[in-house]
């Protein structure tokens, strides 16, 4: 089907240029040349003169399409926002410009499934499939973004997340703070838009390891309003473990309620853990001072303060279901959190610390500023 009008030229703010543009449309063997209306038209035409040549293209093509066998469906239109299959979007447009397509009101929200990771592919192969059709399942809207860390210093959860919330934040309006192996398994786990306070989907009393009344980890809603306003979360978490806690207490101190999904006859098999075959080691050991200055609620860092540098972007799609992966390199005071250091290079630290080394790390350990972060919530 060829399209050749949308909507758009309905608005009075369209900017002044008007063209029509000659398109090549193979259809068949043949080709055919078909003045295309361009969605953005002169404000001084009208109402009339646009529909008149909407009609006008139309009757043009139609008499073409009478007259050649089609085998393609072409759409031209790249505003459109649904491919209406066999539909004639043009007439369509004409007759109910400002119409959805069902009448039906959607769910305008969309969330961004923001993964922290590193290393685990073979999860991150069984996540994106299943988790995309969990959703579509529910008719959410969503995106899932992969945040890599592909740094070298110890794991980061919680400035992942920051990280991911300002590479989303523009597209979505709410985060699913999301573990890479934890898959819900019963259809009533709604990621619907937590619009009251942090909704907590992994609640103690389903998830499969974690039953302590505090947790908030494995799956978290927030909107993006309420993650502005918690500053995320404190960026001081080297290593496993204990990031989501500090959260719970930023959310309780704001007056955040956190709301949970209520008993499910699933119980603690709400959810799926997946591992990978191999037994991981966690990296829950903490140097230096780390859990002196980790006990306690962090009220200066967060998404405000997080840096980092987006290494590259890229664009996959799993079993067909699209993802983004950040490749994100994180940066570490190592004055303040030397912690983020990796055993190896504790050495170095100390010694650099001392004022006895030559520093020679310090160049790779210490990446320049790349982010501004965003104004601390007022
Ligand atoms: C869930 O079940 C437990 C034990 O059966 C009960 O104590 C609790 O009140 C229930 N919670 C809700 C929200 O229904
Ligand atoms: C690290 O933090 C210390 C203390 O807040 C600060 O004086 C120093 O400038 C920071 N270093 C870098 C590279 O940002």
């Amino acid at each position: 089907m060829v399209v050749l009008c949308n909507d758009d030229v309905f608005r009075d703010s369209a900017p002044e240029h008007t063209w029509c543009e000659q398109k090549h449309l193979s259809v068949t063997s043949q080709h055919v040349e078909v003045a295309v209306c361009s969605a953005w038209m002169a404000r001084r035409l009208t109402l009339t003169r646009i529909l008149f040549l909407c009609i006008a293209v139309t009757f043009v093509v139609a008499v073409y399409l009478a007259l050649a066998p089609i085998q393609e469906a072409v759409c031209t239109c790249g505003q459109q926002k649904e491919q209406n299959k066999g539909v004639n979007i043009l007439q369509k447009s004409v007759t109910q410009p400002d119409q959805e397509d069902d009448g039906k009101e959607e769910d305008s929200h969309r969330v961004a499934v923001l993964v922290p990771f590193r290393d685990r592919f073979e999860e991150l192969m069984e996540f994106v499939p299943y988790l995309s059709l969990f959703l579509k399942e529910q008719g959410r809207k969503y995106k899932i973004f992969v945040l890599n860390q592909v740094d070298n210093y110890r794991f980061n959860r919680a400035s992942l997340i920051n990280a991911g919330f300002l590479e989303s934040r523009l597209e979505c309006d709410y985060v699913a703070m999301h573990d890479v192996d934890l898959l819900p398994v019963n259809p009533e786990l709604q990621y619907e838009y937590p619009q009251n306070g942090p909704y907590h989907l992994a609640a103690p009393h389903l998830h499969p390891l974690y039953h302590y009344k505090t947790f908030v980890g494995g799956i978290l809603l927030v909107n993006n309003e309420h993650f502005e306003k918690l500053n995320g979360l404190s960026n001081r978490y080297w290593g496993w473990g204990r990031e989501d806690d500090e959260f719970y207490v930023r959310i309780k101190k704001a007056g955040l309620q956190i709301t949970r999904p209520g008993n499910l006859t699933t119980g603690f098999k709400s959810f799926r853990h997946i591992h990978d075959k191999r037994k991981r080691p966690r990296d829950n050991y903490r140097y230096f001072d780390q859990r002196e200055k980790t006990k306690r609620l962090d009220r200066e860092t967060g998404v405000a303060t997080v840096r980092y540098l987006v290494e590259s972007r890229r664009e996959l799609t799993i079993d067909s279901f699209p993802v983004t992966i950040i490749n994100i390199m994180l940066e570490c005071n190592v004055t303040t959190t030397p912690w983020c250091l990796r055993p190896e290079d504790h050495d170095w630290y100390l010694n650099q610390a001392e004022g006895k080394g030559q520093q020679p790390n310090q160049q790779k350990a210490v990446k320049s500023p790349a982010h501004k972060p965003v104004a601390p919530p007022a």
